[in-house]
């Protein structure tokens, strides 16, 4: 089953168009990567997914259910979640709080609430700072407490933007690991990065955008050997290993 199916969608601010007749498949059960530079719509044909923007044009179906103009709310509790590239938690609570509020997308007793929340925790490796206000913590698990956020909404379909940005190597290969367990749990993942040895390592399939345009798609290593990606994005030096 297609998870996620995009077609020729744009998006509009004012005179510019930041997504330009995108469009982009999922399967169930898969990690699509998505790479491009900074302004060339990512962030932008994520917001419009997860309903934070109505597209200008085109249609998004999640599940195979057409899903234009859904509230983010909504889409979430149906399954639909995603972090934000500019983490908010809510700072002066505790992680734990902070990762229940996600929780309350399926239900609306506490305690069921605390405990998928202490679940996720866990399989984040976040359970022994529980406690702690979220905005006392590092980058790394800021990041990490977002995901958690996201993840206790209990999603069939995760979006991920630049998760790893901000991340010491150790950290990045700490959130691939959590990426791929992400997955192997059965949630399909999207994801945006900037890291490419860490999108390369993760993903199924790659597309590339640059001004709002879908220029290539495909198997990694297809994608960063194509030369019109070299030439947008990865620049002359890059080298494909
Ligand atoms: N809310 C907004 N209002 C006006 N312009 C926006 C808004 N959000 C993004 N843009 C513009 O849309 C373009 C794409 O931005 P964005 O999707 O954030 O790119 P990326 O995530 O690929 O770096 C940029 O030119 C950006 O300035
Ligand atoms: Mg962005």
């Amino acid at each position: 089953m297609k998870i996620l199916e995009v077609n020729n969608l744009s998006k509009d601010f004012g005179g510019l168009r930041a997504v330009d007749n995108l469009s982009l498949a999922m399967e169930q059960g898969e990690i699509l990567g998505l790479i491009g530079p900074n302004g060339a719509g990512k962030s932008t044909a994520f917001n419009c997914i997860a309903g934070v923007y109505p597209p200008t044009e085109g249609t998004i179906r999640f599940c195979e259910e057409r899903i234009n103009n859904r509230k983010p709310w909504d889409l979430c509790k149906q399954g639909l979640a995603r972090t934000f590239q500019i983490v908010k938690p809510f700072s002066s609570k505790t992680v734990l709080y902070n990762v229940m509020v996600g929780s309350f997308a399926n239900t609306d007793r506490k305690s069921t609430a605390r405990d998928k929340a202490l679940d996720v925790l866990d399989f984040l490796h976040l359970a022994d700072k529980r406690d702690l206000p979220a905005g006392s913590m590092t980058i790394a698990d800021r990041k990490r407490l977002e995901i958690g956020r996201a993840l206790a909404t209990e999603p069939k379909l995760i979006l991920l933007d630049e998760v790893m940005a901000g991340l010491r190597p150790t950290e990045v290969d700490e959130m691939v690991d959590i990426i791929r367990k992400v997955r192997d749990s059965g949630i399909s993942v999207f994801l945006i990065e900037h890291i490419m040895r860490a999108i390369m390592a993760l993903s199924d399939r790659l597309a590339v955008i640059h001004f709002g345009k879908k220029i290539a798609e495909g198997a990694p290593k297809d994608v960063a050997a194509d030369e019109n990606v070299i030439k947008a994005y990865l620049g002359d030096e890059y080298v494909v290993s």
